[in-house]
This record gives structure tokens, sequence and C-alpha cells, in this order.
């Protein structure tokens, strides 16, 4: 699959649920969104239609992710019928890790290969306030653990920066890559329709968390570990794990851009950001053929995102990344 600029797309995000049983400051509104029904979900068995159909066009590698994607039942047998499709060879999952104890070990039965985890602070009473929900940090704690028994390698952990909230943790994260054998990502903080505040006032440059960690210890870049991501990796000296960083605001990385989403809703979106997405679901359930639209949908992927701090005019009318698959 080439899009229209010359890029390859290779990978599919796929979100299973647009609910999440958190409530991120960053994300989503305490009150929770507008859910979507069931009968406008996906059914696993389409999902696995719809992958099998972009496999012969070029697809490889899959993530699935939500909403939280382990709050949707049995998410297991969903990661066996995606790495059974010919041509999927890598398969990997981005969680919240509150749920991920009970489920490590069938997911990685099942196939799945890498996780991401997102963990915005190490100090637990804040985990708890950022996420809305007591019990949080313990939570995500026992699903580390079981991931780690469970063999799953690499680990990455997903940060998002905030001024104010966990800025002050960048060189505790960091540190935690010389101990264990994980990978901390800082992300940049996206405005979206549910965060406009949040975002134009606690916004922090990955920019500026790699100097403020260049005042600690030589920082060497390397190539990081497996993945299909934007993330730029730095290690320190002698360290077990490395430090990404995910710069969606100050740099560009769209011309490496590698991926479409499909929503739990069955729209495939060529870009996180914008208005623009197919509906595949329709047509499935009416028996269509999906490779007009796929390719079409291709052929539109715009260059970059036009997302501007502090403002949701570039994100399409987005109200929280949980909608898309982040
Ligand atoms: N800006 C940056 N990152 C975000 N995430 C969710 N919402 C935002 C946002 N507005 C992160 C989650 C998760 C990843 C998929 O995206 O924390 O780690
Ligand atoms: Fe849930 Fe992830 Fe959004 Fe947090 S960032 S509320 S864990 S979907």
């Amino acid at each position: 699959m080439i899009d229209g600029f010359g890029r390859r797309i290779e990978y599919l995000r796929v979100s299973v649920t647009d609910k999440c049983n958190l409530r991120c400051v960053y994300c989503m509104p305490e009150d929770g969104l507008p859910w979507l029904r069931r009968d406008q979900l996906l059914t696993y068995e389409e999902i696995t239609r719809i992958v099998g159909a972009m496999a012969p066009l070029g697809l490889r590698r899959v993530r699935i992710t939500g909403g939280e994607p382990l709050v949707r039942r049995d998410v297991a047998a969903l990661a066996g019928m995606i790495a059974s499709v010919a041509g999927i060879d890598d398969l990997a999952l981005s969680t919240n890790a509150v749920l991920l104890d009970e489920h490590a070990g069938a997911l990685k039965a099942a196939g799945v290969r890498r996780l991401n985890v997102s963990l915005d602070s190490l100090r637990p009473e804040r985990v708890d306030a950022l996420a809305r929900r007591p019990g949080t940090a313990a939570r995500v704690m026992a699903g580390l653990a079981a991931a780690e028994d469970a063999g799953f390698e690499p680990i990455k952990l997903n940060v998002v920066l905030m001024r104010g909230a966990n800025d002050d943790e960048i060189a505790d994260f960091a540190a935690l890559t010389r101990e264990r054998p994980w990978h901390v990502r800082f992300i940049e903080l996206m405005p979206t329709g549910a965060n406009l505040a949040l975002s134009a006032n606690a916004f922090v440059s990955c920019t500026e968390a790699l100097e403020r960690l260049q005042g600690i210890a030589e920082l060497e870049p390397v190539a990081g570990p497996p993945g299909n991501g934007p993330a730029t990796y730095y290690r320190f000296p002698d360290a077990r794990g490395t430090v990404g960083v995910i710069t969606p605001m100050s740099h560009d990385y769209c011309e490496r851009c590698n991926r479409m989403r499909l929503t739990a809703d069955g729209q495939l979106r060529p870009c996180l950001f914008g208005h623009l997405q197919t509906d595949l679901r329709n047509p499935l359930r009416r028996g269509e053929d999906l490779v007009p639209l796929i390719r079409e949908t291709l052929r539109v992927k715009p260059e970059r995102h036009w997302l501007v701090q502090g403002s949701d005019v570039g994100s399409g009318g987005l109200v929280a990344l949980s909608q898309t698959g982040g």
C-alpha cells in the first residue's frame, strides 16, 4: 500500500472499543463520552475480515488499541484471529494495564508480541489522580509484573508530559531505564476538544525533556526497540532500557508515517487527526468489496496533520484520542 505521497503503509491500529475504565485528565472528560452502541461496533469477525482484506495489499503489522482494549470481552480471542491472518507478522497491544494481570498470559499465547503501557507518573497517588480512579497505580504495577512474567519484551511505557503534573519526574522515569529493560517514551500532549485548557497550559516539549536529561548524563542516540512508531530513542551509558521521545507538536514525523487507523465502529482513518474517514462497516455488512474503499482512503491520506498548540482547529472535531485509538 503506497499512499499519494509515496509513503509505504504497512501498519494498522485497530481500536476495539471507545470505552475506558480510566479518565486520564488529557484524554477523557470525567463523565466519559457518548459511547458507541453495541451494534455500531465491529465484531471480531468483521475486524478480522478487514485485516484480511488489507493483508494482500501490503498490511504487515497490527496494533490493538481502544479506548482501553481490555475492557472489551476476550480480546485475546481477537488477537488470535488477527495473528492467524496470512501476511500479518507483528501484533502489538496498547493498554493502561489496569486489567493486564488477568489477560497477559492469554494475550501472549494468542500471538501478541509487544506491549505499550500508559503510565504518566511513578508516584501512586499521582497515577490515581491523573487517571481520576483510585487504585489505578496498584493495578498497573500488578499488570506490568504479569506482563514481565508472561515474557513480553519489549515493554514500552508511554508518559504524556504535563507541566506541574509530572514534568518533575522526567529524570525518575529516565533513571528507571537503568534498572529495568523498559523503554520509556515521553509523549507531547496533543490538543483535542476535551483537553484544550490543559493542552494550552501544561504543554512540555520533548526538546525540553531531553535537555533536562542531558544535564544528568550523556544520552546517546540508539536504534531503540523494535516497533512501528514515530519515537526517537536514546540511552544512558550502561542502561538496560531506553528513553524515547514522541514529538507530534514540536517536530513533523508525518513524512515517515506508515499507518492507518480503524475505529471501533469501522471507520478507516488515514490520519489520527482531521475529518477524513471511510466507512467500512456498512459496505462490509452489505457484502461489498472493501478493496476500492481501502485504496481510496490510502489515496487521500493527508501529507501531514495540522495540529496547533492550544487549539482544536487541527484536530478535526476529535474530542479525545480514545475515539480513534491514539
Ligand atoms: N496527547 C498525547 N498523548 C495522548 N494519549 C492519549 N491522549 C493523548 C493526548 N491528548 C496517549 C495515551 C496512550 C497513547 C496511546 O496516547 O496516554 O499512552
Ligand atoms: Fe483511557 Fe487511555 Fe484515555 Fe487514559 S488515555 S482515559 S487509559 S483511553
